[in-house]
């Protein structure tokens, strides 16, 4: 441990949607450089905002105590994005200016952006100007390219497989169908992974097309074999009116065609709350710990990954502007269509 990585003072910042697991990384990142390496943190509030006003807290090892198990983020969150040109007058455009300006003048060596696929093209812009930056991946949608997971995924999972887990139950007693909507826009994991964690009959996720008549024809199928209740998982994002939820929407037409029962739930933002599960905390204290050590030893311009299970790191410039979608031949996808899972893609 040598005087010059003693002396050195650094951001952090959590941006775009919170998720479980915020805290956890927060901790691992500011407690490894204020133990280990004697570094000066600083915590910026909401987001890139935090940058762009110089909005920041001193945080000491006692303000990182605490907060492991803590949902959402002690900084504050937004979805500034210090780079998209928004107003008329033309006075965002010395967003970065600023940022670049306050990251000098309080003398910062390094900021530690914690995000999503939007934080991390922000982040290599960032870096693109010279600032050193180091990106950690988070979002309940698991979809940040360059590594094979992201906290609050787990967290978000198990909130979601305990939703369907108590609509079985439900639909059972009134022998009903029933849909459930995750989040997830682009990226299907969420659905994917609670719909065959929590049984699903159908599984609709963004990335395999559908169609109606299929998962139509499934749940009829279910119904003269006896089984009168359905349980059906749709991602927010498949392909649907946009005047409707994705499980209005289908509800609605299976209840039209099949003439049986059918009730919808939008999970929403309960998917994003509260306390990390513990594989969250771990992960999310790894990515920390790993990004103050990449401070240290100067490895910038990159994002923490985890890859096969071992700590990596991938430049920021292959990240941003990439998703990591659910592929077709998804192992868990051909084994649960072994098992009479329907994607609503086959007959
Ligand atoms: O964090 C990702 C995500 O949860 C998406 O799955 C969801 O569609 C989106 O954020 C909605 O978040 P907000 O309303 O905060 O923009």
């Amino acid at each position: 441990m040598g005087n010059s990585v003693k002396s050195k003072k650094i951001g952090i910042l959590t941006a775009g949607g919170d998720c479980p697991g915020l805290n956890a990384a927060i901790r691992g990142v500011g407690k490894t450089a204020i133990v280990q390496y004697g570094m000066q943190v600083l915590g910026f509030n909401a987001g890139f905002l935090g940058l762009i006003n110089a909005d920041y807290i001193e945080l000491k090892e006692a303000q990182l105590s605490g907060i492991l198990t803590l949902g959402g983020t002690i900084l504050g969150t937004s979805r500034e994005k210090p780079y998209k040109l928004v107003s008329e007058d033309g006075s965002d455009k010395h967003k970065p200016e600023k940022i670049i300006e306050n990251y000098h003048k309080l003398g910062l060596d390094a900021v530690v952006c914690i995000g999503g696929n939007g934080t991390m093209k922000t982040a290599h812009l960032l870096s693109q100007e010279g600032l050193n930056i180091i990106g950690i991946p988070k979002t309940i949608d698991n979809d940040v390219w360059g590594t094979d997971v992201t906290f609050g995924f787990d967290s978000a999972v198990q909130i979601a497989t305990d939703a369907i887990d108590r609509l079985h139950t439900t639909a059972n007693s009134h022998q009903r169908v029933m849909i459930i909507e995750i989040m997830g826009h682009n990226a299907g994991w969420l659905a994917l992974y609670s719909g065959i964690a929590g049984g699903g009959d159908v599984i609709l996720i963004p990335e395999l097309p559908y169609s109606l008549d299929t998962v139509i024809k499934k749940i009829e199928k279910r119904y003269e074999d006896k089984k009168p209740y359905s349980i059906v998982v749709v991602a927010e994002g498949i392909e649907h009116p946009k005047n409707q939820s994705a499980a209005t929407y289908i509800a609605k037409s299976i209840e039209a065609a099949t003439g049986i029962e059918t009730r919808e739930t939008v999970l929403g933002y309960i998917q994003r709350g509260g306390s990390p599960s513990p594989m969250d905390r771990i992960l999310a204290t790894r990515y920390g710990a790993f990004a103050a050590e990449c401070i240290a030893e100067g490895n910038f311009g990159t994002m923490v990954a985890i890859k096969k299970n071992k700590l990596t790191t991938v430049p920021l410039e292959e990240v941003g502007g990439k998703l990591r979608l659910v592929k077709p031949d998804l192992g868990l996808i051909l084994k649960a269509r072994k098992m009479g899972v329907s994607f609503g893609d086959e007959e």
